[in-house]
């Protein structure tokens, strides 16, 4: 069985998509390994709307249902299902993996899952967010580890190579 996901936010990086897939001490062969069983692609999700977090360095989306907000992002392929128990874990209680469609850059739909926000409301800003900036802004890897070792995520990969 294989699965996919939606990505808009940090997973769009391979560095934090290969950290929450494969664990802090994997070695570079492994996340090769990895990087060539699955399949990143750009998508479109349609009648959803990107949003920053007040105070955090990743986004939310929410479900609008207007057909004129789209949020452009990845889409992933070739998951199994350890990966998408990691990808839960990272994300935490705020987001909801929920099914979804999204298109490829051909306009083909094709069903997928995102991590839709369910956090408190308060907290999305009118702002977009923006990937070059995240990138950019060098805290990419010391959020990662943080929110990584909140969620016990390197603790779940542990718990797998037993
Ligand atoms: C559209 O793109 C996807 C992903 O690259 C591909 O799998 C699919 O076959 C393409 N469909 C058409 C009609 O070209």
């Amino acid at each position: 069985m294989s699965y996919s996901a939606f990505f808009y936010g940090s997973l769009m990086s391979k560095v934090v998509l290969l950290r929450v897939l494969c664990g802090a001490t994997a070695s570079d062969r492994d996340k090769t390994l990895k990087l060539n069983t699955i399949q990143l692609r750009p998508a479109l999700l349609k009648g959803h709307k990107r949003r920053s977090l007040i105070g955090e360095e990743y986004p939310a989306v929410i479900n609008t249902g207007d057909k004129h907000d789209n949020v452009m992002g990845v889409i992933c392929q070739g998951l199994e299902l350890e990966d998408i128990k990691a990808l839960d874990c990272f994300e935490g209680d705020d987001y909801k993996r929920v099914p979804t469609k999204v298109l490829f850059e051909n306009s083909t739909m094709i069903d997928t899952e995102v991590y839709i926000w369910i956090g408190d409301k308060k907290l999305l800003s009118e702002e977009e967010w923006s990937f070059d900036y995240f990138i950019a802004s060098g805290k990419e890897q010391k959020w990662l580890d943080e929110r990584c070792e909140f969620y016990d995520v390197d603790r779940l990969h542990a718990v797998d190579t037993q």
